[in-house]
């Protein structure tokens, strides 16, 4: 049994690509987040040792357990790739990703297009644990390629024969996308048909959330994304809601521009660790607070004033320049002390 099933219910900051780099996870993991998963990675760009890759790959030790998410089509590069993988970065674990629906992915017979070829599946499971052995190997997958041939349940039984250690279902359909809602009926399903931790993925808003899928289902553990991206101090609130039964209240106009500033002078400093000739003076700021600007927006959702922060957020380009729009914002909702969380 992985050790952070083994004394508490672990929450999971799900894997999102350009969202979840080591910069946010430290955030999360700093709000309770138990387990990490990186950005997907591709197993032909850690052959290229491309320099986004390696990005990609970056961790604090403080972010442990964190697992390393791979994906692609061929089972012995992947088994490569996740051998070197481990030789380079030593993750808690290393994640195959079954679930991604995009169609650059799925075109090349990766992500969520192999959850329709359960010989594939096997094989690739089967080499990557080969390969690592005894490191753990997990996986995540969605529900099925259609509403028509939703097979999670056989999936995650192949998966379990093939040594993975623990399962995340996200409920949707590859077809689905990100639209429609998640089916806990199937992620119940698969919960009662294998014996490694399933973790239930999709559509978590709160901590009753949380509360309600644990007692109703036999997950083993939860992962979290899109509300983390807009409210990562979710994760606090759920600890907080599981251990006490009490609810958290949520942080206020003040706290929640804290926290982005933060994020963004982290953003900042890592940046400027980068070999990427940002050594200019501002270069590594402008650089950072660019790649901030999606991640804003995210934060924007739910805050007063959300259009006007929106419009500024496309354009900002400093901290000086941050720290005016918090103290305009803050201004003209004084008494917009506590924002609801979720
Ligand atoms: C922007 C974005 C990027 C994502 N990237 C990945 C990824 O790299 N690997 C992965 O397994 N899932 C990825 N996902 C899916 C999430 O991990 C998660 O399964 C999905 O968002 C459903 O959970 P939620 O309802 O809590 O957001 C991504 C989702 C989003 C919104």
């Amino acid at each position: 049994m992985l050790p952070w099933f083994q004394d508490r219910f672990p929450l999971y900051l799900a894997p999102m690509a350009g969202i979840t780099d080591t910069t946010f996870r430290q955030l999360c993991k700093g709000y309770g987040a138990d387990v990490m998963v990186s950005e997907f990675v591709s197993s032909e760009g850690i052959f290229r040792k491309n320099e986004r890759t390696m990005e990609y790959l970056d961790f604090e030790e403080s972010e442990r357990p964190l697992g390393i998410q791979l994906f692609g089509g061929d089972p012995e590069h992947l088994a490569e790739a996740a051998k070197i993988v481990l030789d380079w970065k030593r993750p808690d674990f290393l994640d195959i990703n079954f679930g991604c629906p995009v169609n650059k992915v799925v075109s090349k017979n990766g992500g969520s297009s192999i959850l329709r070829d359960c010989p594939l599946l096997a094989r690739i499971a089967g080499a990557i644990v080969k390969a690592v052995t005894p490191h753990p190997v997990t996986a995540k997958i969605r529900i099925g390629w259609s509403a028509d041939t939703i097979n999670a349940t056989t999936t995650a039984r192949i998966l379990e024969d093939c040594g993975i250690q623990a399962v995340a279902v996200h409920g949707r359909t590859k077809e689905q996308g990100y639209s429609g809602e998640a089916d806990w009926n199937v992620i119940a399903q698969v919960a009662e048909a294998v014996r490694i931790p399933v973790i239930g993925n999709g559509d978590i808003v709160t901590a009753h959330d949380v509360e309600h899928r644990k007692s109703t289902t036999r997950i083993a553990g939860i992962m979290i994304g899109r509300t983390a991206m807009q409210h990562p101090w979710v994760f606090r609130e759920i600890r907080h809601y599981i251990d006490t039964g009490t609810h958290l209240a949520p942080p206020s106009l003040a706290e929640i521009w804290a926290h982005i500033r933060r994020h963004c002078a982290m953003e900042i400093a890592r940046q400027k660790l980068q070999p990427r000739g940002l050594e200019a003076p501002g270069t590594a700021e402008l650089h950072a607070m660019q790649s901030m600007r999606t991640q804003l927006m995210s934060y924007s959702r739910g805050m007063s004033g959300a259009r006007q922060l929106r419009e500024k957020f496309a354009h900002v380009a400093s901290l000086a320049q941050l720290d005016d729009i918090a103290a305009e914002n803050i201004a003209q909702h004084p008494s917009d002390s506590h924002l609801a969380a979720a």
